[in-house]
């Protein structure tokens, strides 16, 4: 059977390198479709929650993923050379920033290792990590084909990024078109298929690069969405107005004009760091990318416009931050996930504690969180301790929490999401960004 007929007929084996995030979430859909797969994991610790159905990822249910793995369709494993037994494979591997905030791919090397080592004629490769562009065609590529056998011809290979958008139920991966670009138009057609079995649709484009483009533009295009929305926030309140009543009144208009929100700033593992793979590339090629560098700017001053925020409406109040007691109110980096990195309340939290505050959190998802040296436990959101508070501090809006309630018990409260939107406050307890 070739490939093509494995896939329509739902017997390709598919592995799945990386079981995180984005690994896992498509490991659970392609097995809700039929397919057996495997997921190939280094962290001994995820490999055994997934073999006993225990989910680490929020939007990937306990229930689904135990269905996923009694079923059958699902295993998961640190036993690499079984690759070789897989028809399809797709990396899901971390692409972070190294010490220098250059791209760090040595994760899609040691995935690109593994692979090149159980490489067999009729396989199809999909690199679906977030990376510069030239990746798929400059590294994985040569890589695969130090092995003798010619992509096109004897494997496929495509890069196709992951769009899913953590802890949001209405944009998943059976929902949100997927973008696929293959070395050949082979390789797209085989991947085509693939994704055909999970995504509403899915849209070929004439390259690797350009798919690779394809999702730093999206995401490049958030950040500095977002650092307009910031600049914004920090003009009106030089100016007297309201970001949040603005915003919500320009994005009445039908057309033309999209709304991003303020906030203490970027985090998540792909809208702080995407853009900056692009413009490491663009410095590579000769070219400034200004706009990046500019929203990275005014993004990555955010956690400290928010510590003078907090520190200018306690003076108000006859207080400083030094000996003041902040509850900190969400830590992760945005409403209803579990996941703190490069949340910007790392940093907020790290300056008030550096400044002399005694710093509290509660967050529903992170029932302990790491800063510097210092691990912190979350508090249950008790009346004590919103009156014991001198401020609540709102850093992330997650749903589960009353926000009436916090206005009407805490003294005072610095609100950067407007979760507080709505909420009656007499007697102006309330700052907001
Ligand atoms: N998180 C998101 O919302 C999101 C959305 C779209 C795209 N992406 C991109 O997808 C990629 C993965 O992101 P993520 O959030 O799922 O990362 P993650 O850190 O949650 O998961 C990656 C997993 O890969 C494992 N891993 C590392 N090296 C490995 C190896 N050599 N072999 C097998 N497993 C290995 C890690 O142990 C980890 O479990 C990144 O490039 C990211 O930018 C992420």
């Amino acid at each position: 059977m070739t490939l093509r007929e494995r896939i329509a007929s739902v017997t390709a084996n598919v592995g799945v390198l990386g079981l995180g995030y984005v690994g896992l979430t498509e490991a659970v859909a392609l097995a809700s479709v039929g397919f057996r797969v495997t997921g190939f994991e280094v962290d001994r610790a995820r490999i055994d929650a997934v073999q006993s159905g225990r989910s680490y990822i929020t939007d990937v249910p306990d229930e689904e993923l135990l269905w996923a793995v009694r079923s059958w369709n699902l295993t998961a494993t640190s036993e690499f050379e079984r690759l070789r037994d897989m028809d399809i494979v797709l990396i899901c591997v971390p692409t972070p920033l190294g010490k220098t905030r250059a791209p760090d791919i040595s994760y899609i090397l040691a995935a690109v290792d593994a692979i090149q080592a159980a490489l067999r004629p009729g396989q199809l490769v999909v690199l679906e990590s977030t990376t510069y562009p030239g990746t798929t065609t400059e590294v994985v590529l040569p890589a695969l084909e130090r092995t003798g056998l010619r992509a096109g011809e004897e494997f496929h290979l495509c890069f196709s990024p992951e769009r899913l958008n953590p802890g949001d139920r209405q944009h998943t991966v059976f929902t949100v078109p997927r973008v696929v670009g293959g070395v050949t138009t082979a390789c797209t057609e085989v991947a085509t298929a693939l994704f055909a079995r999970i995504a509403s649709e899915v849209i070929g484009v004439s390259s690797p690069q350009t798919a690779e483009m394809v999702k730093l533009l999206e995401n490049t295009f958030r950040a500095v969405n977002v650092g307009l929305a910031n600049e914004m926030a920090l003009l009106c309140r030089a100016l007297g107005a309201d970001v949040w009543e603005v915003i919500d009144a320009a994005a009445t208009k039908p057309f033309g004009f999209m709304p991003f929100y303020p906030g203490p700033g970027l985090g998540g593992h792909c809208i702080p760091v995407d853009p900056l793979y692009l413009s490491w590339k663009a410095r590579i090629k000769g070219f400034e990318p200004r706009f990046i560098d500019l929203a990275h700017q005014v993004n990555g001053a955010m956690p400290r416009v928010v510590v003078s925020l907090l520190a200018e409406a306690l003076n108000e109040r006859g207080r400083s931050v030094n000996g003041s007691r902040i509850l900190v109110l969400g830590v992760t980096y945005k409403r209803d996930v579990n996941d703190v990195r490069e949340s910007p309340a790392l940093e907020i939290v790290a300056d008030l504690v550096r400044r002399g505050a005694t710093v509290l959190y509660h967050d529903p998802y992170v029932p302990a969180l790491s800063v510097g040296a210092r691990t912190l436990e979350s508090v249950a959101l008790e009346d004590a301790v919103l009156q014991d508070a001198d401020c609540a501090l709102i850093l992330t809006d997650h749903s589960a929490v009353d926000y009436k309630r916090v206005v009407e018990t805490a003294p005072l409260v610095v609100d950067t999401r407007n979760a507080t939107a709505g909420v009656v406050d007499p007697d102006r307890r309330i700052v907001r960004l």
